[in-house]
C-alpha cells in the first residue's frame, strides 16, 4: 500500500515522541511491504514562531491532501499570554474542524502489567477496557455567540453550549456502532437535568438508538459519571460524549490506565484521519527526552487500521508495545520498582526490536 502521511510534531515533547511513532512506521512499512511518505508540517506555537500563525494554510493543506495527519501536541508557557485566536490551541481547533473530523475515539485500556503505576487500586482498575467517544467540532468549543465583552462596571464572558439534531445523531451513530464490535453497551453522558441541549442529545441517542437493539443503552449524568470511573471503571464500554464532557471524562479515563501518556486518539469525519497522543505538549519535561512515546506509537496503530484498514500491521504495534513493557522497560511516568527506566528514544527502539 502507498500512503501520505503528514507529520505535524507540534510544540514541547510533541517534536520527541512524534519522531518514535514514524520511526515504527517506518519500520512497519519494510517489514510488510508499503511505501509511507512522511511530509512535516508546521503547527502550533513552533508555527507561530516561524510563520505568525498556529495554522499556517499550507499546513492545512498538506493536512487536506494526506491521507492521513499524525500530530504531536501543540501550545506552551511561551504563547499563553497570545489573544485566543492566535494560540496554538487554536490549530487544533481549526484543523478539527477544517477536515470536518466530528468524532474523536480514545481508548481507555489497562496494560496489565501497569496496573501499579494508576493512583488507583489494582482491584478497581484491573480489566478495564473502555472507549470514550467524543463528539469533536461542536458543542461549547465552537458554539457562537462567543467571546467577551465589556459592560458596564467590568466584562462579560460568553460560550454557547449547542447542538443539532444532525450533529448528535451522527456521533451517536458512531458510538453504536463502535459498541457493535466491542461489549455492545453504550453509556450516553449528559447533563439533561439542567441543560436543554443534553436534553436535546438524550432524545437524539434514544431515537438513533432505536436501530441498534443488539446494544445496550444507558443515560448518565456528566457528574455521576466522573464518580463512576473512579468508582467503578469496568462497568463501561462506549462512553458517548459531547466535546466539553469528553474532554474532561476522557482525562479522568486515561488516568485510571495508570499514565496520561499511554493513551492514543482518532479523530475521524470528512477528510483524511487525524491521530494524536490525548495528552499535551507537557512543557514541564520537554527536551529531556524522558517523554514517554507510547500515546504516539498507539496513535500510529489506530491510523494503520482506521485509516489504512491494516489490521495485523496494528495488531504488530500493539503486541510490540506489550512485549516491550512485559520486558521491564518503562518511560519515567509509568515507573516502578524492578522495571527498568529508559528515555524516549530508547523506548521507540526498544518497540521497533519487538516488532515481529
Ligand atoms: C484535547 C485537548 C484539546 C481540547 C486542547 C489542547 C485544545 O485538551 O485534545 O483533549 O480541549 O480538545
Ligand atoms: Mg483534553
Amino acid at each position: 500500500m502507498k500512503a501520505k502521511i503528514a507529520v505535524l510534531a507540534g510544540d514541547g515533547v510533541g517534536r520527541e515522541i512524534v519522531p518514535e511513532a514514524v520511526k515504527v512506521l517506518k519500520a512497519v512499512a519494510e517489514r510488510y511491504g508499503h511505501a509511507f511518505e512522511f511530509i512535516a508540517g508546521d503547527i502550533g506555537g513552533q508555527a507561530i514562531e516561524k510563520m505568525g500563525v498556529p495554522l499556517p494554510q499550507e499546513t492545512l493543506i498538506l493536512a487536506k491532501q494526506s491521507d492521513a495527519v499524525l500530530l504531536g501536541a501543540v501550545g506552551g508557557p511561551k504563547w499563553e499570554g497570545l489573544p485566543y485566536g492566535l494560540r496554538p490551541e487554536r490549530a487544533l481547533l481549526g484543523l478539527r474542524e477544517q477536515l470536518g473530523l466530528f468524532a474523536n475515539l480514545r481508548p481507555a485500556k489497562l496494560y496489565p502489567m501497569l496496573a501499579e503505576a494508576s493512583t488507583l487500586k489494582r482491584e478497581v482498575i484491573e480489566g478495564i477496557d473502555l472507549l470514550v467517544v467524543r463528539e469533536l467540532t461542536g458543542g461549547i468549543y465552537f458554539g457562537k455567540p462567543k467571546g467577551i465583552e465589556t459592560i458596564p462596571g467590568g466584562e462579560r464572558g460568553v460560550n454557547t453550549e449547542v447542538y443539532t439534531t444532525g450533529e448528535i445523531a451522527r456521533i451517536a451513530k458512531v458510538a453504536f456502532e463502535a459498541a457493535r464490535k466491542r461489549r455492545k453497551k453504550v453509556t450516553s453522558v449528559d447533563k439533561a437535568n439542567v441543560l436543554e441541549s443534553s436534553e436535546l442529545w438524550r432524545r437524539v441517542v434514544t431515537e438513533v438508538h432505536r436501530a441498534y437493539p443488539d446494544v445496550e443503552l444507558t443515560h448518565m449524568y456528566v457528574d455521576n459519571c466522573a464518580m463512576q470511573l473512579i468508582r467503578n471503571p469496568k462497568q463501561f464500554d462506549v462512553l458517548l460524549c459531547n466535546n466539553l464532557f469528553g474532554d474532561i471524562l476522557s482525562d479522568e479515563a486515561a488516568m485510571l490506565t495508570g499514565s496520561i501518556g499511554m493513551l492514543p486518539s482518532a479523530s475521524l469525519g470528512a477528510h483524511a484521519g487525524l491521530y494524536e497522543p490525548i495528552h499535551g505538549s507537557a512543557p514541564d519535561i520537554a527536551g529531556k527526552n524522558i517523554a514517554n512515546p507510547i500515546a504516539t506509537i498507539a496513535s500510529a496503530a489506530m491510523m494503520l487500521s482506521y485509516t489504512f484498514n491494516l489490521g495485523k500491521e496494528a495488531d504488530a504495534i500493539e503486541q510490540a508495545i506489550v512485549k516491550t513493557l512485559d520486558l521491564g522497560y518503562r518511560t519515567k511516568d509509568i515507573a516502578a520498582p524492578g522495571t527498568r527506566i529508559v528515555g524516549t528514544t530508547e523506548m521507540g527502539d526498544a518497540i521497533v526490536r519487538n516488532l515481529r
